[in-house]
């Protein structure tokens, strides 16, 4: 009888071989971003703990737009965007996070094989997996990936049926050669047959951009900074965080937004036991965010192996999705 009515366990697989993506890679990167010039550090490495936290916080600001206007696209065309990635389907997202869209997109998809969450970020990803395990009725089956490199999918994803999401303009933070790098990978790694949900940011006046890379609250210049103090903490920094401010430029040529941390004196600050100076005023590059129009998305995606079979867009124009089926 109490056994009748107790919920099932949840099925949720804790991965596969984690790849070390914080330990010497990340040492790597920042001593390398930090000996060029200009200094450059990766965006990927903002997501730790508090930094995807921090990101999670973003997404809820008034001024950043992109997360509310890309759910309600997925609510609004549901029925359409389920039809595309096909009944049967095996989910694979790229980069979960906190899976918040996500949960809009199971839910038009009750007949999924399996949802395939994959982060960078090991603690968000058991996270967010274990409480997705429990509201689904199909595997979740978690993958702490860099999604970035090359990895493979666990044996137990179906080679037939899959469809990847990768939402939220991601796809925004790699320039061109890494964008189309990722979506021929991406193309590798989902096979024949394969279809692509992918969220792009859109173009629009500069005020709106700045303003969402830029919120009066400071949450994104505390984003921004949490990667010095990451530093800090990871690779024995001394980086003083109060001498650093961040900053959100446009580039109205390359239709991108940079976030920048400018040193407000001359200063040096060590990493691992390396030096790094740095001029008043100096700036380490820390974010490009692009923006992209319908046709600029298409032409990328033609390039990355994919046609582009559906475009959605809100009527106001501030974000779209596209559905894209392997070449
Ligand atoms: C994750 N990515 C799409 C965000 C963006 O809009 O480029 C990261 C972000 N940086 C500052 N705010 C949000």
């Amino acid at each position: 009888m109490t056994q009748a009515l107790r919920k099932p366990e949840p099925i949720v697989t804790v991965t596969e071989e984690a790849p070390d993506v914080s330990g010497a890679e990340f040492r790597r990167s920042v001593l390398a971003g930090l000996a060029a010039a200009p200094k450059t550090l990766e965006a990927k490495h903002f997501y730790d703990a508090r930094g995807s936290k921090l990101f999670d916080a973003i997404t809820e600001l008034e001024e950043y737009y992109p997360t509310r206007a890309e759910a309600a696209l997925l609510r609004h065309h549901a029925g359409a965007i389920a039809d595309f990635v096909g009944a049967g389907a095996s989910l694979i997202e790229f980069g979960s996070g906190s899976s918040v869209k996500t949960r809009i997109l199971l839910d038009a998809l009750p007949d999924l094989a399996c949802y395939v969450p994959i982060d960078i970020s090991g603690t968000h990803l058991k996270a967010t997996a274990g409480a997705l395990a429990r509201d689904y009725a199909f595997p979740v089956v978690p993958l702490h990936a860099d999604y970035t490199r090359d990895f493979a999918l666990p044996e137990r994803v179906p080679a037939a049926g899959r469809a990847g999401f990768f939402p939220g303009s991601t796809i925004g933070n790699f320039d061109r050669a890494a964008a189309v790098a990722f979506l021929q990978g991406a193309r590798r790694l989902l096979g024949d047959g394969a279809r692509f949900l992918v969220g792009a940011d859109l173009q629009k006046d500069e005020d709106r951009l700045i303003a969402a890379y830029d919120d009066a609250e400071g949450v994104t210049a505390t984003f921004n900074l949490n990667l010095l103090r990451r530093i800090n903490r990871e690779l024995d920094g001394t980086f003083d965080l109060a001498a650093f401010r961040h900053e959100a430029r446009y580039d109205a040529q390359l239709g991108r937004i940079e976030m920048h941390l400018v040193s407000r004196r001359l200063q040096a600050a060590t990493v691992a036991g390396q030096r790094f100076d740095f001029a008043d005023g100096e700036s380490i590059h820390t974010e490009n965010s692009y923006k992209y129009t319908l046709e600029s998305f298409a032409d990328l995606a033609r390039q990355g192996g994919w046609r582009v079979a559906a475009q959605w867009r809100d009527p106001e124009g501030l974000f779209s999705l596209h559905g894209l089926v392997a070449e």
